[in-house]
């Protein structure tokens, strides 16, 4: 299916960044196939839908789909696959690798990596992934991740190369180029996909603080379509989305009452070009 919008809600925590992503995400499930996904390790999904959601994607309704991903899960996985891969190529180190695995596991890009990664493939299958962000610091890595990595990856395809020359010169085969520009094409596919197809309303509500860190979320992602949104909006006048409050946000059918339009159009209509 051919992905329309990645939507993610982002700013501090406890201005509503998990209450709009439920509400938004019921209403585009209307419309078409969604997916709600919480990458913040404090998830709330279920408490707010007030059903069990588990790191497992599954289903809410005939078009909505649900996940709390488990970030340490994934982790585990990805570092299993990549000392597979360097066993593969590096045999005479095999048993150092074990040692090795500690390290990376506790990489400092490896978290937001791995992620990134599974949101790619998720992607693949809806119209609309919402994805409920974790707090603003944690938020904004997740975004310069992609960028390091990206930056890590041209460097290393060059390293590939000269390798390739030198084991053909020597009559071998080497897949490890090949391994490399895989990765590397698949974080440019994030990389467009996010600048392409990626939205985020940067959340505030009426106080200060929360007001700054959405600022600073639109300054910090210069080259991505983002919104600032104030959530339970009262009275504060300015250049902004307004979502009032809505008495008791809790479960599906009281979430549909919240009046998340504004939110729709930027998703559907105006964020189109
Ligand atoms: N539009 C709203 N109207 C009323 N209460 C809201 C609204 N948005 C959020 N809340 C309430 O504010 C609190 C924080 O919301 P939550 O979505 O958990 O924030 P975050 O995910 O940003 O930490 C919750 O108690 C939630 O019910
Ligand atoms: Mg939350």
């Amino acid at each position: 299916m051919l992905l329309k919008k990645l939507i993610f809600f982002a700013g501090k925590g406890g201005v509503g960044k998990s209450t709009l992503s439920c509400a938004v995400a019921l209403r585009l499930s209307e419309i078409e196939k969604t997916l709600l996904v919480s990458v913040d390790p404090a998830h709330s999904l279920s408490g707010i839908l007030g059903i069990q959601i588990g790191p497992v994607v599954r289903a809410i309704n005939d078009n909505l789909y649900a996940i709390e991903l488990s970030a340490q899960e994934l982790v585990e996985k990805y570092t299993k696959r990549v000392i597979s891969a360097l066993g593969d190529f590096l045999p005479n180190v095999k048993a150092g690798l074990k040692e090795y695995s500690q390290y990376i596991k506790h990489s400092p890009t490896a978290l937001e990596t791995v992620i990134l990664d599974h949101l790619l493939d998720l992607s693949q299958d809806y119209a609309y992934v919402v994805i409920d962000s974790a707090p603003t610091g944690q938020m904004l890595r997740l975004f310069e991740t992609a960028h390091m990595v990206s930056g890590w990856f041209n460097f290393l395809s060059r390293l590939a190369k000269e390798r390739q020359k030198v084991q053909t010169f020597m009559g071998k085969e080497d897949d490890f180029y090949k391994i490399i520009e895989e990765r590397k094409q698949r974080i440019e596919n994030l990389l467009n996909l996010l600048r392409e197809k990626g939205i985020i309303f940067a959340i505030a509500n009426e106080e200060p603080l929360s007001l700054k860190e959405a600022q600073d979320i639109q300054e910090a992602l210069r080259d991505m379509k983002v919104y600032k949104v104030i959530n339970r909006w009262k009275y504060m006048e300015g250049d902004f989305i307004k979502i009032p409050s809505l008495e008791s946000p809790y479960g599906i059918e009281n979430l549909k009452n919240l009046k998340v339009e504004p939110l729709l159009e930027f998703i559907v209509y105006k964020a189109i070009s």
